[in-house]
């Protein structure tokens, strides 16, 4: 019998639910962003995401559940802005009770894996993902639908934040991700030449800080000296070696496994120039690759119910205790 499992993701700015039948078909899904409210301020107010967050969740969940049977009811638990994720566990753990139907909580990152699942019938594990979100980059080997076992992680930044700050330093509004893409779309990648950590090292981590630094610095140098520079020249260049570096680390971890699976999740995976790093990368490598659809790629409700799908078949539940964890590891 089919299973409709409907999910809450409340855990930054995007106030999400949406149902899903066994994992894999969206029956519905409604994403409401809350760009707009946090633009002036040049990033997410905490404060505010949490207070619209309240605001919006009766509706967004009531249009996402429809008429449909619902099987269960996931949520996302950790990791993000804990008084953020409050709100969408409270409101899943209400849910669960008055419904009597099992609560199912979902970690943010196996969520954003599980987009894979969506946009790839076929896909199934085992299989290697590069998650790159505003505050992960880590390559993780996905054992089966419910372990996953990190095995090269950012030691400082995570990519999106350092893409996030970048575009700042650039001028550019927020969301950063986005508006860098497109200031880097007219640039040179090769204008400048900046620093890839642990180059020499035999370990799979990344470091974002150093790089993040150096193109600060650079652009000071600049400025100071009064040489001219092409804004897009900096940010293609910057996102060029962001994506080498993401590119060169999950490559050689496969190789290493000699794993031919490869797949890509998080925000930072809608950059065009990362998607065709990876594709032209796997196919002169011979790997599978999976990328989610670029809806599924940033924060959204259907991710987490697929998630949630495969921890309710684990048995996996959770109860009215169940609490935020703004840090939680994966
Ligand atoms: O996964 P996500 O929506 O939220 C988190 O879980 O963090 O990822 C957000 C991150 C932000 O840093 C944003 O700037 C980045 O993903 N991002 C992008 C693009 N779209 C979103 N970075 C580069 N190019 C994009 N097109
Ligand atoms: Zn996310």
């Amino acid at each position: 019998m089919a299973l409709n499992i409907l999910a809450i993701e409340t855990s930054c700015d995007e106030t999400a639910a949406a149902v899903v039948k066994d994992g894999r078909e969206v029956l519905t899904d409604v994403v409401f962003s809350q760009i707009d409210l946090h633009k002036e301020y040049g990033g997410v107010v905490p404060e505010i995401a949490s207070r619209s967050h309240i605001e919006k969740l009766p509706h967004v969940v009531k249009e996402a559940m429809g008429g449909l049977q619902i099987d269960g009811i996931a949520t996302t638990y950790g990791p993000g802005l804990v008084g953020a994720l409050l709100t969408g566990v409270s409101y899943a753990k209400a849910l669960a009770y008055a419904l009597k139907k099992p609560l199912i909580p979902v970690h943010h990152i196996a969520g954003h894996i599980c987009a894979n699942y969506i946009s790839h019938k076929e896909l199934e594990p085992p299989f290697l993902c590069l998650v790159v979100s505003g505050g992960h980059t880590q390559i993780m080997h996905v054992k089966d639908y419910t372990t996953f076992e990190t095995l090269g992680q950012t030691r400082d930044d995570a990519a999106g934040e350092a893409i996030d700050k970048i575009a700042r330093v650039l001028g550019l509004s927020y969301p950063g991700g986005v508006n860098l893409e497109a200031l880097a779309k007219g640039g040179d990648i090769h204008k400048y030449t900046l620093p890839r950590s642990f180059k020499k090292e035999t370990h799979l981590d990344f470091s974002f800080s150093g790089l993040k630094t150096a193109v600060i610095n650079m652009l000071h140098n600049m400025e100071q000296k009064n040489e001219e520079y092409t804004k897009a020249d900096v940010a293609a260049s910057f996102l060029y070696t962001v994506t080498d570096v993401l590119a060169v680390n999950t490559f050689e971890c496969a190789r290493r496994l000699n794993i031919n699976k490869i797949a890509l999740a998080g925000g930072v995976s809608a950059n065009t120039m990362l998607r065709e790093r990876f594709y032209s990368d796997a196919q002169q490598k011979g790997c599978a690759l999976y990328i989610p659809e670029l809806k599924y790629c940033t924060d959204n409700a259907a991710m987490i119910a697929s998630c949630g799908y495969y921890n309710h078949l684990k048995g996996i539940h959770a109860g009215l205790d169940l609490n935020a964890k703004p840090g939680e590891r994966l």
